[in-house]
Protein backbone atom coordinates (compact mmCIF):
# COMPACT_ATOMS: atom_id res chain seq x y z
CA UNK A 1 0.00 0.00 0.00
CA UNK A 2 1.75 3.43 -1.35
CA UNK A 3 0.56 6.25 1.23
CA UNK A 4 0.46 9.69 0.17
CA UNK A 5 0.16 12.92 1.97
CA UNK A 6 1.11 15.26 -0.41
CA UNK A 7 -2.33 16.30 -3.29
CA UNK A 8 0.67 16.57 -6.03
CA UNK A 9 2.47 13.24 -5.95
CA UNK A 10 -0.82 11.28 -5.65
CA UNK A 11 -1.64 13.20 -8.51
CA UNK A 12 1.33 12.67 -10.42
CA UNK A 13 1.37 8.57 -9.20
CA UNK A 14 -2.11 8.40 -10.06
CA UNK A 15 -1.40 9.61 -14.23
CA UNK A 16 0.66 6.15 -14.28
CA UNK A 17 -2.98 4.41 -13.88
CA UNK A 18 -5.34 6.19 -16.16
CA UNK A 19 -5.99 3.04 -18.20
CA UNK A 20 -7.34 1.35 -15.25
CA UNK A 21 -10.26 1.48 -13.05
CA UNK A 22 -10.12 3.08 -9.68
CA UNK A 23 -12.10 3.07 -6.91
CA UNK A 24 -12.21 5.53 -3.77
CA UNK A 25 -13.88 5.52 -0.31
CA UNK A 26 -13.60 8.90 1.49
CA UNK A 27 -13.22 8.75 5.32
CA UNK A 28 -12.49 10.53 8.26
CA UNK A 29 -10.61 7.89 9.95
CA UNK A 30 -11.45 5.98 12.97
CA UNK A 31 -12.41 2.91 10.80
CA UNK A 32 -14.70 0.66 11.65
CA UNK A 33 -16.61 -1.99 10.04
CA UNK A 34 -18.46 0.20 8.32
CA UNK A 35 -15.68 1.68 6.92
CA UNK A 36 -14.63 -1.22 5.73
CA UNK A 37 -17.74 -2.72 3.91
CA UNK A 38 -17.34 0.38 1.53
CA UNK A 39 -13.60 -0.42 1.08
CA UNK A 40 -14.12 -4.48 0.77
CA UNK A 41 -16.59 -3.57 -2.12
CA UNK A 42 -14.13 -0.99 -3.65
CA UNK A 43 -11.19 -3.36 -3.69
CA UNK A 44 -13.18 -6.37 -5.13
CA UNK A 45 -15.01 -3.60 -7.67
CA UNK A 46 -11.92 -1.98 -9.03
CA UNK A 47 -8.64 -2.35 -10.51
CA UNK A 48 -6.91 0.15 -8.28
CA UNK A 49 -8.73 1.58 -4.49
CA UNK A 50 -8.21 4.25 -3.29
CA UNK A 51 -8.98 5.65 0.58
CA UNK A 52 -8.86 9.16 1.84
CA UNK A 53 -8.41 10.20 6.22
CA UNK A 54 -9.13 13.68 6.29
CA UNK A 55 -10.89 14.77 9.48
CA UNK A 56 -12.21 17.61 7.18
CA UNK A 57 -12.63 21.02 9.52
CA UNK A 58 -14.96 23.14 6.92
CA UNK A 59 -17.82 20.21 7.77
CA UNK A 60 -17.52 20.95 11.81
CA UNK A 61 -19.79 23.91 13.21
CA UNK A 62 -18.32 25.62 15.89
CA UNK A 63 -18.78 24.10 19.25
CA UNK A 64 -18.68 20.41 17.28
CA UNK A 65 -16.44 17.87 18.34
CA UNK A 66 -13.56 18.65 15.64
CA UNK A 67 -10.63 18.73 17.86
CA UNK A 68 -11.87 15.45 19.89
CA UNK A 69 -12.52 14.05 16.70
CA UNK A 70 -11.38 10.04 17.58
CA UNK A 71 -7.77 9.38 15.59
CA UNK A 72 -6.50 6.01 15.27
CA UNK A 73 -3.81 6.46 12.57
CA UNK A 74 -1.84 3.30 12.81
CA UNK A 75 -4.97 1.18 13.36
CA UNK A 76 -6.48 2.45 10.01
CA UNK A 77 -3.02 1.91 8.29
CA UNK A 78 -3.58 -1.56 9.12
CA UNK A 79 -6.81 -2.05 8.50
CA UNK A 80 -6.30 -0.60 4.68
CA UNK A 81 -3.50 -2.83 4.05
CA UNK A 82 -5.00 -5.68 5.20
CA UNK A 83 -7.91 -4.85 3.46
CA UNK A 84 -6.08 -4.63 -0.02
CA UNK A 85 -6.14 -0.73 -0.09
CA UNK A 86 -3.25 0.19 -2.94
CA UNK A 87 -3.53 4.09 -2.18
CA UNK A 88 -4.01 5.72 1.00
CA UNK A 89 -4.39 9.60 1.34
CA UNK A 90 -3.55 11.36 4.45
CA UNK A 91 -4.03 14.66 3.67
CA UNK A 92 -3.37 17.38 5.87
CA UNK A 93 -5.73 20.80 5.61
CA UNK A 94 -3.29 23.29 4.07
CA UNK A 95 -2.94 20.51 0.99
CA UNK A 96 -6.63 20.77 0.29
CA UNK A 97 -7.53 23.92 1.35
CA UNK A 98 -6.38 27.25 -0.29
CA UNK A 99 -6.84 31.24 0.69
CA UNK A 100 -10.08 33.07 -0.14
CA UNK A 101 -10.82 30.13 -1.94
CA UNK A 102 -14.20 29.32 -4.22
CA UNK A 103 -16.76 26.96 -2.83
CA UNK A 104 -19.61 25.04 -3.59
CA UNK A 105 -22.92 26.06 -2.06
CA UNK A 106 -25.56 23.06 -0.88
CA UNK A 107 -29.30 23.24 -1.98
CA UNK A 108 -31.15 26.04 -0.04
CA UNK A 109 -33.83 23.42 0.61
CA UNK A 110 -32.19 19.55 0.96
CA UNK A 111 -29.12 20.95 1.97
CA UNK A 112 -31.14 22.72 4.81
CA UNK A 113 -33.29 20.21 6.43
CA UNK A 114 -32.60 17.29 8.51
CA UNK A 115 -28.74 17.38 8.95
CA UNK A 116 -28.26 20.66 7.50
CA UNK A 117 -31.51 22.41 10.13
CA UNK A 118 -29.07 20.93 12.80
CA UNK A 119 -25.93 22.08 11.19
CA UNK A 120 -25.86 24.64 9.10
CA UNK A 121 -23.55 25.03 6.88
CA UNK A 122 -22.48 21.21 7.46
CA UNK A 123 -23.01 20.27 4.08
CA UNK A 124 -21.65 23.16 2.71
CA UNK A 125 -17.83 21.52 3.84
CA UNK A 126 -19.19 17.93 3.13
CA UNK A 127 -19.73 18.58 -0.29
CA UNK A 128 -16.44 21.26 -0.51
CA UNK A 129 -14.38 18.02 0.22
CA UNK A 130 -15.80 15.62 -1.36
CA UNK A 131 -15.47 17.40 -4.91
CA UNK A 132 -12.01 18.28 -4.28
CA UNK A 133 -10.99 14.56 -3.31
CA UNK A 134 -13.01 13.44 -6.22
CA UNK A 135 -11.12 15.76 -8.48
CA UNK A 136 -7.67 14.37 -7.00
CA UNK A 137 -8.81 11.09 -7.38
CA UNK A 138 -10.07 10.87 -10.97
CA UNK A 139 -11.91 7.95 -9.51
CA UNK A 140 -14.40 5.81 -11.76
CA UNK A 141 -16.56 4.53 -8.49
CA UNK A 142 -16.68 6.44 -5.50
CA UNK A 143 -18.73 4.33 -2.23
CA UNK A 144 -20.64 6.05 0.63
CA UNK A 145 -22.45 4.85 3.33
CA UNK A 146 -26.51 4.88 3.79
CA UNK A 147 -25.72 5.73 7.22
CA UNK A 148 -25.69 9.25 6.23
CA UNK A 149 -28.53 9.27 3.98
CA UNK A 150 -28.45 12.84 3.23
CA UNK A 151 -24.60 13.27 2.91
CA UNK A 152 -25.56 10.39 0.17
CA UNK A 153 -28.15 12.30 -1.40
CA UNK A 154 -26.68 15.41 -1.70
CA UNK A 155 -23.39 14.03 -2.69
CA UNK A 156 -25.64 11.97 -5.54
CA UNK A 157 -27.09 15.39 -6.44
CA UNK A 158 -23.86 17.34 -6.62
CA UNK A 159 -22.14 14.11 -8.96
CA UNK A 160 -25.21 14.68 -11.43
CA UNK A 161 -25.91 18.38 -11.70
CA UNK A 162 -22.25 19.35 -11.85
CA UNK A 163 -21.37 16.42 -14.45
CA UNK A 164 -18.79 14.87 -12.47
CA UNK A 165 -17.80 11.47 -14.55
CA UNK A 166 -18.37 9.40 -11.29
CA UNK A 167 -20.61 6.29 -9.95
CA UNK A 168 -21.78 7.12 -6.51
CA UNK A 169 -21.67 3.67 -5.03
CA UNK A 170 -24.31 3.43 -2.39
CA UNK A 171 -23.31 0.78 0.63
CA UNK A 172 -25.91 -0.41 2.99
CA UNK A 173 -25.85 0.48 6.51
CA UNK A 174 -23.27 -2.14 8.90
CA UNK A 175 -24.64 -2.80 12.37
CA UNK A 176 -23.04 -4.44 15.82
CA UNK A 177 -25.21 -7.16 15.95
CA UNK A 178 -27.28 -5.46 18.84
CA UNK A 179 -28.62 -2.99 16.16
CA UNK A 180 -26.57 -0.22 16.92
CA UNK A 181 -25.17 1.36 13.82
CA UNK A 182 -21.33 1.38 13.82
CA UNK A 183 -20.09 5.05 14.09
CA UNK A 184 -16.43 6.50 14.84
CA UNK A 185 -18.72 8.47 17.30
CA UNK A 186 -19.48 5.57 18.77
CA UNK A 187 -16.22 5.07 21.00
CA UNK A 188 -17.76 8.50 23.25
CA UNK A 189 -19.77 6.49 24.47
CA UNK A 190 -20.04 5.04 27.74
CA UNK A 191 -21.26 1.21 29.12
CA UNK A 192 -24.68 2.88 30.19
CA UNK A 193 -24.78 4.76 26.84
CA UNK A 194 -24.15 2.26 24.52
CA UNK A 195 -27.27 0.59 26.16
CA UNK A 196 -29.36 4.02 26.01
CA UNK A 197 -28.13 3.94 22.46
CA UNK A 198 -29.97 1.05 21.03
CA UNK A 199 -33.04 2.65 21.43
CA UNK A 200 -32.57 4.11 18.39
CA UNK A 201 -32.19 1.46 16.34
CA UNK A 202 -34.89 -0.31 18.28
CA UNK A 203 -37.46 2.28 17.34
CA UNK A 204 -36.49 2.31 13.66
CA UNK A 205 -37.08 -1.79 13.78
CA UNK A 206 -40.64 -1.07 15.34
CA UNK A 207 -41.15 1.51 12.29
CA UNK A 208 -40.01 -0.89 9.91
CA UNK A 209 -42.25 -3.56 11.76
CA UNK A 210 -45.31 -1.06 11.85
CA UNK A 211 -44.83 -0.58 8.03
CA UNK A 212 -44.57 -3.91 7.17
CA UNK A 213 -47.62 -4.59 8.85
CA UNK A 214 -49.54 -2.14 6.77
CA UNK A 215 -49.45 1.21 9.06
CA UNK A 216 -49.10 4.22 6.29
CA UNK A 217 -49.95 7.01 8.32
CA UNK A 218 -46.53 9.28 9.28
CA UNK A 219 -47.65 10.46 12.90
CA UNK A 220 -48.47 7.65 14.10
CA UNK A 221 -45.18 6.10 13.51
CA UNK A 222 -43.79 9.07 14.48
CA UNK A 223 -45.65 8.66 17.46
CA UNK A 224 -44.56 5.17 18.55
CA UNK A 225 -40.93 6.21 18.08
CA UNK A 226 -40.89 9.33 20.33
CA UNK A 227 -42.40 6.59 22.79
CA UNK A 228 -39.56 4.46 22.61
CA UNK A 229 -36.85 7.51 22.63
CA UNK A 230 -38.40 9.52 25.19
CA UNK A 231 -35.30 9.27 27.57
CA UNK A 232 -33.11 10.47 24.80
CA UNK A 233 -32.47 14.19 23.80
CA UNK A 234 -34.46 13.68 20.11
CA UNK A 235 -33.08 16.33 17.55
CA UNK A 236 -35.27 14.75 15.53
CA UNK A 237 -37.54 12.18 14.09
CA UNK A 238 -38.56 12.35 10.35
CA UNK A 239 -40.12 10.64 7.44
CA UNK A 240 -39.71 11.65 3.88
CA UNK A 241 -39.53 10.21 0.83
CA UNK A 242 -36.50 9.09 -1.03
CA UNK A 243 -35.92 12.14 -2.07
CA UNK A 244 -36.55 13.94 1.58
CA UNK A 245 -39.29 15.32 0.75
CA UNK A 246 -41.56 15.28 3.56
CA UNK A 247 -44.84 12.97 3.65
CA UNK A 248 -48.14 12.42 5.66
CA UNK A 249 -48.70 9.14 3.93
CA UNK A 250 -45.70 6.07 3.85
CA UNK A 251 -45.64 4.58 0.08
CA UNK A 252 -43.97 0.93 0.73
CA UNK A 253 -40.22 1.43 -1.30
CA UNK A 254 -40.32 5.04 -1.31
CA UNK A 255 -39.42 5.91 2.10
CA UNK A 256 -37.12 7.01 4.40
CA UNK A 257 -36.84 6.99 8.62
CA UNK A 258 -34.32 8.71 10.11
CA UNK A 259 -33.03 9.72 13.45
CA UNK A 260 -31.19 11.86 15.29
CA UNK A 261 -30.52 11.81 19.23
CA UNK A 262 -27.98 12.57 21.75
CA UNK A 263 -27.11 10.16 23.91
CA UNK A 264 -25.71 12.10 27.01
CA UNK A 265 -23.17 14.27 24.95
CA UNK A 266 -23.06 12.43 21.90
CA UNK A 267 -25.06 12.95 18.74
CA UNK A 268 -25.90 9.74 16.70
CA UNK A 269 -28.04 9.48 13.47
CA UNK A 270 -29.34 6.43 11.83
CA UNK A 271 -32.08 5.51 9.37
CA UNK A 272 -33.70 2.72 7.60
CA UNK A 273 -35.61 2.89 3.90
CA UNK A 274 -38.80 0.85 3.98
P1 LIG B 1 -17.06 9.17 7.87
O1 LIG B 1 -18.04 9.51 8.94
O2 LIG B 1 -15.71 8.69 8.26
O3 LIG B 1 -17.73 8.11 6.93
C1 LIG B 1 -17.10 7.68 5.75
C2 LIG B 1 -18.08 6.82 4.98
O4 LIG B 1 -18.42 5.66 5.74
C3 LIG B 1 -19.41 7.57 4.71
O5 LIG B 1 -19.83 7.31 3.38
C4 LIG B 1 -20.35 6.94 5.72
O6 LIG B 1 -21.71 6.97 5.33
C5 LIG B 1 -19.82 5.51 5.78
N1 LIG B 1 -20.25 4.85 7.01
C6 LIG B 1 -20.07 5.27 8.29
N2 LIG B 1 -20.66 4.40 9.16
C7 LIG B 1 -21.23 3.42 8.41
C8 LIG B 1 -21.98 2.25 8.72
N3 LIG B 1 -22.27 1.89 9.97
N4 LIG B 1 -22.40 1.46 7.69
C9 LIG B 1 -22.10 1.82 6.40
N5 LIG B 1 -21.39 2.92 6.05
C10 LIG B 1 -20.97 3.70 7.04
O7 LIG B 1 -18.92 10.67 6.09
C11 LIG B 1 -17.81 11.13 6.27
O8 LIG B 1 -16.81 10.47 6.93
C12 LIG B 1 -17.38 12.51 5.75
O9 LIG B 1 -18.50 13.35 5.74
C13 LIG B 1 -16.73 12.45 4.34
C14 LIG B 1 -17.69 11.90 3.28
C15 LIG B 1 -15.44 11.62 4.37
C16 LIG B 1 -16.35 13.89 3.90
O10 LIG B 1 -15.49 14.48 4.82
Amino acid sequence: MQIFTKTDNLIKYLDDFSNKTKGFVPTMGALHGGHLSLIQKCVKENDISIVSIFVNPTQFLEGEDFDKYPKKIDADKKICSLAGVDILFLPSADEIYFEDEISILAPKIKGYILEGHKRPGHFNGVLQVVLKLLNITRADNAYFGKKDAQQLYLVKKMAKELFLRINIIECNIIREDSGLALSSRNSYLGQKEKKDALLISEALKKATQMVAKGEKDVSNIKREISKILNTLKVEYIEITDRDFNKIDTIEQGNTRILIAAYVGLTRLIDNVEV
